[in-house]
């Protein structure tokens, strides 16, 4: 959940670290870091609470100087986010910084191990455990460094991906991973780190993805070296990376979060590609053509996520039900995980991770990989942990998503899982032809359609002006919709911190009727399908109780336009891919609400991305 940077080269290395920090801050930003080897041979550390903007104006007046460094922002785990507690942290003899992304586990027995050696501790961080640990061994065992991080890291449990510096060598940082991704650019006589590659690819496109349990040894003048824990030398092929710098910066855009919304038909464009053929009637997706035998006919599919992924499980469900007739169930990654869930070679798991890095998930991959189970992944990030641990998957090519709050993700993982059912339903001939076509189609108008709504932008500003008053909202929808509803509530809390609760529309009578008065506006998707009739029933009784109601209607309703207070109509389309078109208006909902209330929309608080630690 942090973000990593390293530089070793020939340019300042400060500059080099605050523009990756500033990218990468999406993973975390409530403290960052710099630990620099500066001209004149002293290891420098500036680290303050704050973003990067606060650590650069910390750092302002100090000296910068130097050509090899490592910085770090943070989401705090353990130890409150202050200075103290930032990275990199300082080994006890002064020679070694570290920074680290992940959670030491056993750090408190390692920690209390070191202490009755005498080892001092200034932090509450499991990090500062791993330093002290790699220092003391260094000098009981007066061993070189790498042999140190070697011996020390076969003692520590848990996630990391980490960049040590030592005072005494300029020309040398190593790194290491396991379970937290770690990449390495390779430029002119220079080269990089990052926890992706959104750091380094303003500077080489060529990088290395380290693998779990990689150490990589990275030194002035010469190649970069990868070995494991047992001094075996890694073979790592080094790859291209795909990104360019126009798609992680805003364009113009006043938040991240915004561009990534209005992206979205291009997005989709992007995911459908060389996938959707509407002249020959057909969506192809290698995964399935590759994996026919595990695919076409399984016991059952269990789709595993966390968040806004889960969500677009749970529409999953509903396709894949509907088009393939298999059954399917849909899991918090992190319940799972430690369940005792019933599965065998005969099941697959579809995992959905926009990063491809959270823990749970991973962890989720990991115990039905042991179970027997054929995994299928679903993902953005390219090369992530995720995307590497499943036999096989499809990526959601929507681009880097850089706001917090996930929105081209979940529509790029919806019209994946629209693909897959379809294509899968094809191949076991459960879906009719004529349905077949139809929805293809269909699928391949959203884009055009997701474009006419955004041109809403305006409309739905003004409705959001209206309801920043608001402590609490109430988000419903049935069928398709449901998932849409508990979408937009999720949407809602993260970024304006005003609780809202997704509910399937007739649930509303069970319980959470009782909290509706005039104070509580409620937020229904109603479109026309064939639930239509009794959505309206439930738009009638919050209206006897004097809620106001912001209806998501299908375009030319008008009963619901007489009853709510306001309306956001929507182009027709197929009832299945309804979620596609219904999430935009309720992702612009809340990022003009959260504007409005002037919070940090592509940063809000307790946040971060990527969630690597459980
Ligand atoms: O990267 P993942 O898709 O695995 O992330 C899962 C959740 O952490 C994520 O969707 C989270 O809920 C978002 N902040 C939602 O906007």
């Amino acid at each position: 959940m942090c973000g990593i940077v390293g530089y070793l080269g020939k340019r300042n290395a400060y500059p080099v670290l605050i523009k990756g920090l500033k990218r990468l801050e999406y993973r975390g930003y409530d403290s960052a870091g710099v630990a620099l080897l500066t001209k004149d041979g002293n290891l420098q550390v500036y680290k303050t609470k704050g973003k990067v903007s606060d650590l650069e104006t910390y750092a302002a007046d100090k000296d910068t100087t130097g050509t090899v460094g490592i910085a770090h922002t943070r989401w705090a785990t353990h130890g409150e986010p202050n200075s103290t507690n930032a990275h990199p942290h300082i080994s006890y003899m002064g020679n070694l910084a570290i920074i680290h992304n992940g959670i030491i586990e056993n750090y408190a027995v390692l920690k209390k191990q070191l202490q009755e050696h005498g080892i001092e501790f200034k932090s509450n961080t499991d990090t500062e455990v791993l330093v002290q640990l790699i220092e003391y061994v260094r000098t009981k065992r007066e061993t070189d460094l790498l042999t140190a991080v070697r011996i020390a890291l076969r003692s520590v449990i848990g996630a990391y991906a980490i960049a040590i510096l030592d005072k005494n060598d300029p020309d040398q940082i190593i790194a290491a991973r396991k379970s937290s991704p770690l990449v390495v650019g390779i430029g002119e006589e220079e080269f990089f780190l990052g926890s992706d590659a959104s750091p380094i690819i303003e500077y080489t496109d060529k990088v290395i993805y380290l693998d779990d349990k990689d150490i990589a040894v990275i030194r002035r003048g010469e190649e970069v070296e990868v070995v494991d824990f047992n001094n075996e030398k890694m073979e790592h092929e080094v790859t291209t990376v795909e990104l360019n710098l126009a798609q992680i910066e805003k364009g113009g855009f006043p938040h991240f979060m915004l561009k990534e919304i209005f992206e979205q038909p291009e997005c989709l464009k992007d995911c459908m590609r060389g996938r959707v053929n509407v002249e020959a009637n057909n969506v192809t997706l290698s995964a399935i053509i590759d994996n026919r035998k595990h695919l076409i006919n399984p016991r059952r599919i269990i789709i595993v996520a966390c968040g806004t992924s889960w969500h677009a499980g749970l529409i999953g469900k509903q396709l894949i039900e509907d088009f393939c007739q298999i059954p399917v169930e849909v899991e918090y990654a992190s319940e799972f995980r430690y369940s005792k869930p019933v599965i065998n070679e005969q099941d697959v798991v579809i995992a959905i991770s926009q990063s491809g890095e959270t823990a749970d998930t991973l962890a989720a991959i990991e115990l039905a990989k042991s179970k027997g189970a054929f995994i299928y992944g679903i993902c953005n990030a390219i090369g992530s942990s995720i995307s590497r641990a499943t036999n096989t998957g499809s990526y959601i090519h929507v681009g880097p998503e850089i706001g917090v709050a996930s929105t081209k993700a979940f529509t790029g993982q919806v019209t994946v899982l629209t693909m897959l059912a379809l294509a899968l339903g094809k191949e076991r001939g459960t879906i009719d032809n004529l349905r077949y076509t139809r929805v293809l189609e269909a699928l391949n108008e959203v884009p055009e359609k997701m474009e006419q709504l955004l041109t809403q932008g305006d409309t739905i500003k003004d409705i959001s002006r209206i309801f920043t008053y608001a402590h609490n909202f109430l988000y419903l929808g049935r069928g398709y919709n449901y998932p849409v509803a508990l979408e937009g509530a999720l949407k809602l809390k993260e970024i304006s911190y005003i609780h809202a609760e997704g509910y399937p529309a007739a649930e509303m009578k069970h319980g959470p009727i009782a909290l509706i008065d005039d104070e509580m506006p409620v937020v229904v998707v109603a479109t026309k399908n064939v639930l239509y009739d009794k959505v309206v029933s439930n738009i009638q009784e919050i209206k006897a109780r004097k809620a106001r109601v912001i209806a998501i209607v299908s375009e030319g309703d008008e009963t619901i336009c007489k009853m709510a207070d306001s309306v956001i109509e929507l182009p027709h389309t197929e009832e299945c891919l309804e979620p596609l078109l219904a999430s935009i208006p309720l992702q612009m909902l809340a990022y003009y609400i959260a504007v409005a209330k002037g919070k940090d929309v592509d940063q809000p608080r307790n946040l971060a991305k990527s969630v690597t630690v459980e």
